[in-house]
């Protein structure tokens, strides 16, 4: 047990490499022994706020609060953005009183910087438009289900900068993971991101990098893809898709580059960002992925709420 528990979990960069291997080594017990952590959560409840649409993340945190005891209050996005009806402020005073954790998925990261500033309870972010930490821990943890040593992985990204890519590589410069980003000329990551994400990786030895060559990821293991269009962004597909499709993770790249695991966030546009061959393909980690969600994020609550584990 930590001596001094972390509050929140806004960005991903509040646990430090001990801190999120410790995590992911939770998360894998949570995963192989669950009736041990039955109780775990007993007596607490959480409530789980949506601006955007979800599957995975909602019915995760869901199930998964169920599996430890805990009990859940799910907001969907007709409630609209926060703030509308009442002030953030308010709405997280009032939610501070009721419940012991709120879970977010928001447009905006500074409503959970927001939320957390004035309410009293761990704030725990389950997407914004910069970051996606649970999908970050719970992909590290899948690829440790695979590769013993973090440190001597190689993670290839491929498509648009966005909140899943800098995720990967905050969490990746933590880990020491290379990570490189390959996205088309004017899609590449935050560039204030990608300079937190280096200064991370000087400490961890991390290679990170960012290219529009495909070629930069020759002998990688780990090839990751996301949607070329977020959600919260109104450019019509068939705009980029053109722009995107040299990206796109198919036999052939994989053939090309040795890479030997595929991950994706989902949802997936299939034989866009990724093609069902290779989705539903034997280098296809990707319900491993979606299944570990779950388990790391039922460890976060662990941590951030301090349950008994
Ligand atoms: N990967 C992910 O967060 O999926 P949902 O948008 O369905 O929650
Ligand atoms: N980048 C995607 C991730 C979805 C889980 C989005 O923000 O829509």
């Amino acid at each position: 047990k930590r001596s001094t528990p972390m509050q929140h979990l806004l960005t991903g960069t509040e646990f430090d490499q001990a801190q999120l291997l410790a995590l992911i080594k939770l998360g894998k017990a949570i995963k192989a022994d669950p009736k041990k952590y039955s109780q775990s959560l007993a007596g607490k409840s959480l409530v789980t706020l949506f601006e955007k649409p979800s599957l995975r993340t909602r019915v995760t945190f869901d199930i998964g609060i169920a599996k430890l005891g805990g009990h859940s209050v799910y907001m969907d996005q007709q409630n609209g953005a926060l703030g509308k009806r009442e002030s953030v402020k308010d709405f997280a005073g009032n939610l501070s009183r009721w419940c012991d954790g709120i879970v977010a998925r928001v447009f905006d990261h500074q409503t959970l910087v927001e939320m957390a500033e004035h309410g009293s309870v761990p704030v725990v972010n389950s997407l914004c438009n910069l970051y996606h930490p649970c999908q970050a821990f719970a992909d590290f943890m899948t690829i440790s289900e695979n590769y013993s040593d973090l440190s001597k992985v190689k993670l290839a990204y491929l498509g648009d900068g966005n909140n899943v890519s800098h995720s990967l590589l905050l969490t990746g410069a933590i880990l020491g993971t290379d990570v490189t980003l390959v996205c088309p000329k004017g899609h590449g990551p935050d560039v204030q991101i990608f300079q937190q994400a280096q200064a991370l990786a000087a400490q961890s030895g991390a290679t990170l990098a960012v290219s529009d060559d495909i070629a930069a990821i020759e002998g990688f293991d780990v090839a990751y893809t996301d949607t070329w269009v977020s959600m919260g962004d109104s450019t019509p597909m068939e705009q980029v898709m053109e722009l995107f499709m040299p990206y796109q993770i198919n036999q052939a790249l994989l053939d090309r580059t040795g890479i030997r695991h595929v991950l994706h966030c989902q949802p997936a546009h299939r034989d866009l960002e990724i093609t069902s061959e290779v989705m539903d393909g034997p280098a296809s980690l990707i319900l491993d992925e979606a299944e570990n969600r779950m388990h790391i994020q039922n460890a976060i609550l662990l941590t951030l709420l301090g349950g008994q584990h």
